[in-house]
């Protein structure tokens, strides 16, 4: 390859090292800007706590900093109408936003970069930006959750079968199995929630890695973005990556528990199951086969565990073997993260959407829930219960029925007691009061368990646990 020659004039922010612009290809690989255009408003913020900083440590005159400020309200509300022009020639966010800067002020917009660099400028913005994006995380987690909170209500009693190795295990009630969601997505609020934590500490001071020999008052600026405190080290401060890998791996999770619901509701809307039904608004169609009902919804948030933990493992990938401080691998730090939250968000919406959406079939629910001699275990707990048997023994004793009942092509209930007692001759009429379905779910009252009222209470509590101090 040869040498494309560079047209453009050297960047005036690298100063007087440099006497030719860069090649077009660099140009392309090195800018940012078409992505951290997104950290507009975190960048402005940081800009005028620090300057904010400066002119309270008598580092810049009152005036500068008033100029400042006032310049970088002017280009936010520049960005967020549409009519500022963003340039790759201008790489990043950071120096669009100085640029603009200067042709608005003029020389004082030199000034703001004073004590600082854009490594801990970038962490700065982009650990801001994290924050609110878990905000948000959080918020649609807990919307979720309160779909899942009304639909069990709902179905506290609604029976249908629980799985094992997707076979017909036990009955157990619509509402305790929706219930269990929500149980997944507090813990994934709880993770959120502990990254936040991690996120809240700003780089803000650090400068390029060693920090700086202004008397800056890096308390002051943490204080300014409500971070919880200044990061302890410079080099760490503008290294560290790890909170944006601790979102994406909090957002793997939580993509992993949308899949697994999305997978179920995927099931239950086949006519095999036939549990529930989703309304045109949650379904589409098929261009060829106008019978089509097509649960689309559910496949893509079942899918988007591809991209999400993708962006996990690039960034690790990213990040893996860098010596310290920074280096501008780390840019590469952006997109992933985006992607993820966007994807998560559409995700999580998406889920609680058919959440509400739904309507579940009892009459199909209940009926497999009988179903597959499900109630075997009741049966072999009767057997413990009343003859003192061992379980291990019972559970013999039941085999056998179940494949006398299988052979006869009997339920459970069906098979007559005179049958039933050449499995144990002391079985009494009492035992078919356990074989239901109904029963079977009523009886499991055990903390956690499946009984409808157990349900209606961990309902109750949920809500406690996990709405309270919800704005809506
Ligand atoms: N756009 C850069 C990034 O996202 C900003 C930091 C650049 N720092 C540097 N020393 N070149 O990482």
């Amino acid at each position: 390859m040869n040498n494309d020659r560079p047209a453009r004039p050297a960047n005036p922010n690298w100063g007087g090292r440099f006497s030719e612009g860069p090649s077009e290809i660099m140009e392309r690989i090195n800018a940012s800007i078409a992505f951290d255009q997104r950290l507009y408003a975190q960048d402005i913020a940081a800009s005028k706590a620090h300057a904010q900083m400066l002119v309270s440590q008598s580092i810049i005159s009152a005036e500068d900093g008033g100029a400042i400020a006032q310049g970088l309200d002017t280009i936010l509300r520049e960005i967020e109408s549409g009519s500022f022009k963003f340039s790759a020639a201008l790489e990043d966010i950071h120096m669009n936003v100085e640029a603009r800067l200067r042709e608005l002020i003029g020389p004082a917009a030199g000034r703001l970069h004073t004590a600082r660099s854009r490594n801990d400028q970038v962490a700065t913005d982009f650990r801001l930006w994290v924050r609110d994006a878990i905000d948000t995380t959080d918020q649609l987690l807990q919307d979720l959750q309160a779909a899942l909170l009304d639909q069990a209500e709902a179905n506290t009693a609604t029976l249908m079968p629980g799985f094992t190795h997707l076979q017909t295990a036990q009955p157990v009630t619509f509402g305790h199995h929706l219930m269990a969601y929500v149980e997944m997505f507090g813990r994934d609020r709880g993770r959120f929630r502990d990254c936040r934590a991690r996120v809240n500490e700003s780089p803000l001071g650090a400068a390029a890695l060693a920090g700086t020999s202004f008397p800056i008052d890096r308390a002051q600026t943490a204080k300014a973005l409500a971070f919880d405190r200044p990061m302890a080290n410079s080099l760490d401060a503008v290294s560290a990556r790890d909170f944006a890998a601790e979102y994406l791996a909090a957002a793997s999770i939580t993509a992993t528990h949308v899949s697994r619901m999305a997978e179920e509701i995927v099931l239950w809307c086949t006519s095999g199951f036939d549990f529930i039904e989703l309304t045109d608004a949650f379904t589409t169609g098929s261009s060829i086969m106008p019978q089509k009902r097509n649960p689309d919804a559910a496949e893509l948030a079942r899918a988007k565990p591809g991209r999400i933990v993708g962006s996990l493992v690039g960034l690790l990938t990213v990040l893996k073997g860098l010596p310290l401080a920074y280096s501008k691998d780390m840019q590469e730090d952006k997109e992933p993260v985006f992607d993820a939250f966007e994807s998560l968000c559409l995700g999580l919406q998406a889920l609680a959407g058919m959440v509400r959406d739904m309507k579940a079939r009892p009459t199909a629910m209940a009926a497999a829930a009988g179903a597959q001699y499900s109630t075997a275990t009741d049966l072999a707990d009767w057997l413990v219960r009343m003859l003192g048997m061992p379980f291990r023994e019972a559970h013999g004793v039941v085999g056998a029925a179940v494949a006398h009942a299988a052979k006869a092509g009997q339920t459970l209930a069906e098979v007559p007691l005179d049958d039933l007692r050449k499995f144990e001759p002391r079985i009494t009429d009492d035992v078919y009061s356990v074989l239901s379905a109904e029963a079977s779910a009523a009886s499991r009252t055990s903390l956690g368990g499946t009984a409808p009222e157990r349900v209606q209470a961990a309902v109750t509590e949920a809500r406690q646990r996990f709405l309270a101090g919800e704005s809506a």
